[in-house]
């Protein structure tokens, strides 16, 4: 079977775009910003978070060389700390639990995305790169103020 030159040209452009995409995709999933590592969740009382150790008091902590916990508390309507401030170049472990209804956290931009259920606690642990201002949504419906539901993540130097 002959292939005409033209066709020949038509399949070389074909294959470079298909390894086009699959580079993007590749880099999109490890390339700088912030890139979610791993997720699991546990068990927590809802109405007794001002006991607990890490969601009294909402804020970020330094657990390591490199590496940080933020505790979040979801509620109607928002996130506490905000904004959320981590260093740049670091692991940072998000602890993320509610204080009343079903919420969503997402830091917007990135693959960061995890529902946030009372009684739970959603771990998500990102890699963040370059200093950076992400916005924080919720994305589960969760009142009449769900569309206003927003934070901020502060990747600083
Ligand atoms: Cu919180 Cu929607």
């Amino acid at each position: 079977m002959h292939v005409h030159a033209y066709e020949k040209i038509w399949l070389v452009f074909a294959i470079l775009l298909i390894l086009l995409l699959l580079g993007s995709v590749t880099y999109g999933a490890v390339g700088p910003g912030v890139a979610m590592v791993a997720d699991s969740e546990d068990q927590i009382n809802a109405n007794a978070l001002d006991e607990d150790d890490r969601f009294a008091e909402p804020r970020v902590e330094r657990v390591g060389e490199n590496h940080y916990e933020a505790y979040v508390v979801a509620f109607q309507f928002g996130f506490q700390p905000d904004p959320i401030v981590v260093p740049e170049n670091s692991t940072v472990t998000f602890q993320v639990t509610s204080r009343d209804v079903i919420h969503g956290f997402e830091v917007v931009g990135t693959n960061a995305n995890t529902m946030v259920v009372p009684g739970e606690v959603s771990e998500l642990t990102v890699e963040v790169g370059e200093p950076q201002e992400y916005g924080i949504l919720c994305n589960e419906y969760c009142g009449a103020g769900h569309h206003v539901m927003e934070g901020k993540l502060h990747v600083v130097p």
